[in-house]
């Protein structure tokens, strides 16, 4: 129980929303001692979680939002866990006409981080503190630990902050959550985060595909491979649950689940909401962008139900074919997920950073390297090398630049550079792996095709472009004797 208020009798945080997630929020909150207010726009799902949960802790449930209002001590603390969109205005609005300066709201869905914004704004103006708090972890994290990444004012985490570190996970004494920065800043990086889930759950997906339809392993077979993965560089809890998924043998058919589980990947939104905001800051996080359109693929179940089979593949060939090893093969695509997964996570601090300068919210790199090691869905190991980069160089110009990863990537390109050879001459799709290779060469290359891209544009559109020689904008006047002029 907090301090300042353990014989008030009032809530020390509601919870507004009690499907799955929340009514798992409301639960861990009371599992460390806070008295938890609970409302929800029908009764029965508070009726329901009072009924099985209502003695774990102490709950005060109420039935209208004026009621939860006053059931919270001052300054209120309310978390919104509904539908992202309308549902979150309504209740925002429901909120802010009961509650009083000083308060606090805090929208723990997926909002998108441009709502959060204009939210803090409109919130902001009626004296209240607007929260925009992303939290991640699923069902499982919101119930025993989630990493959770809060925006808002600073003013608004000291009061919020020890409550939510309270029930967010903890890695190595460290809670993983912290204040991220003003207004959707905790929402933006909580989209980015969930941009890299994308990325790293398709390289995941992409190397089983590979030791599956190239190397001709079985799912079981595959599942120990990742098992034994998980003990070194690639230890985290998505390559930790891919093992389970493969070693799963579905009842009725007695089949691998995984072959009975349709081909269609689905996705929520906040993947490609990754994408279009990398694209307006023009950052190009290839790997999140390369991944969501992989589901989408998977996804246009017409389209692909008229070309399988249809397409000619040209000739493929097989890995005994080109007398490659099975073993280093399998070592292989190992340092080819890795070395792509970097990619992916350089990228997406990347994006981190252009979005905080866009919008001046000072993020600090390392802090979220810090709380995603624990609580959220890309917890892993690895998280403590891109901490330790950003304390060597906050200032770095890329994560690939800093001299563990750089050492790290040397040591895998050989094996990279095999499978993305290997895989197109197979005739096996290896999106993110080509398309970060692409990426990584891109980035070292001295030259890049973009001279030719500045010619063309020049040509047809008079866009100008600058010379390597000397500085100023320069344009050919291709149309008439071809003499630059400068511009
Ligand atoms: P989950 O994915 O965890 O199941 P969700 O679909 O994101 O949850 O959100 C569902 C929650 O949003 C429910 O608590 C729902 O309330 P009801 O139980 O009354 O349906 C709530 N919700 C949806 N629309 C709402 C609105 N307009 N006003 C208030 N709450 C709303």
């Amino acid at each position: 129980m907090t301090e300042n208020t353990a014989n008030t009798g009032l809530a020390h945080i509601g919870v507004v929303g009690l499907a799955v997630m929340g009514s798992n929020l409301a639960r861990n909150f009371a599992s460390r001692g806070h008295t938890v207010a609970l409302y929800n726009r029908t009764y029965e799902k508070t009726a329901v979680l009072m009924h099985e949960h209502g003695a774990d802790g102490n709950f005060i449930p109420s039935k209208s939002i004026e009621e939860f209002v006053a059931s919270l001590e001052r300054p209120r603390r309310a978390i919104i866990m509904v539908q992202a969109g309308p549902a979150t205005d309504a209740v925002i609005n429901q909120l802010a006409a009961a509650m009083e300066e000083g308060d606090i709201i805090i929208d723990g869905g997926n909002a998108l981080y441009t709502d959060t914004v204009r939210r803090e704004r409109e919130i902001s103006a009626k004296g209240l503190h607007f929260v925009g708090a992303g939290i991640s972890g699923g069902e499982e994290g919101a119930l025993n630990g989630p990493a959770i990444m809060p925006g808002g004012t600073k003013e608004s985490y000291e009061s919020l902050g020890p409550l939510l570190e309270s029930i967010s996970a903890v890695v190595d004494g460290t809670p993983c959550c912290t204040h991220i920065g003003p207004d959707g800043a905790g929402h933006f990086v909580k989209m980015v985060h969930n941009g890299i889930e994308y990325a790293d759950m398709q390289v995941i997906g992409e190397a089983y595909h590979l030791l599956r339809y190239a190397a001709g392993m079985e799912p079981a077979e595959i599942a120990d491979v990742f098992k034994e993965w998980n003990t070194g560089d690639l230890d985290s809890y998505l390559v930790e649950i891919t093992s389970e998924v493969l070693s799963q043998v579905d009842a009725e058919t007695g089949k691998p689940l995984i072959d009975v589980i349709v081909d269609a990947a689905g996705q929520k939104g906040t993947g490609r909401w990754t994408v279009k905001a990398a694209l307006d800051l023009g950052i190009a996080t290839t790997g999140i962008g390369e991944a969501v359109f992989a589901r989408a693929l998977s996804g246009a179940r017409t389209q692909r139900a008229a070309t399988i089979g249809n397409l000619p593949s040209g000739e493929v060939t097989t890995l005994e074919a080109q007398g490659v090893d099975k073993t280093q093969f399998v070592e292989d695509v190992r340092r080819a997920l890795y070395a792509s997964k970097l990619v992916a996570y350089a990228q997406g601090f990347d994006e981190i950073k252009a979005g905080s300068e866009e919008h001046e919210w000072d993020v600090d790199p390392r802090d979220l390297a810090t709380i995603w090691r624990g609580g959220c869905i890309i917890r892993a190991k690895f998280l403590n090398r891109i901490k330790d980069a950003y304390d060597t160089n906050p200032e770095v110009e890329s994560l690939l630049l800093d001299p563990y990863f750089k050492e790290e990537i040397e040591g895998l390109m050989d094996s990279w550079r095999r499978v993305v050879v290997l895989a197109t001459q197979l005739g096996l799709p290896i999106p993110v792996f080509a398309s970060s290779l692409s990426y990584y060469d891109s980035l070292r290359a001295e030259r890049l095709p973009a001279a030719l891209i500045q010619g063309q544009r020049d040509f047809f559109g008079a866009h100008t472009y600058e010379r390597t020689d000397k500085p100023g904008k320069f344009h050919t006047q291709w149309s008439a004797d071809r003499t630059e002029i400068e511009a």
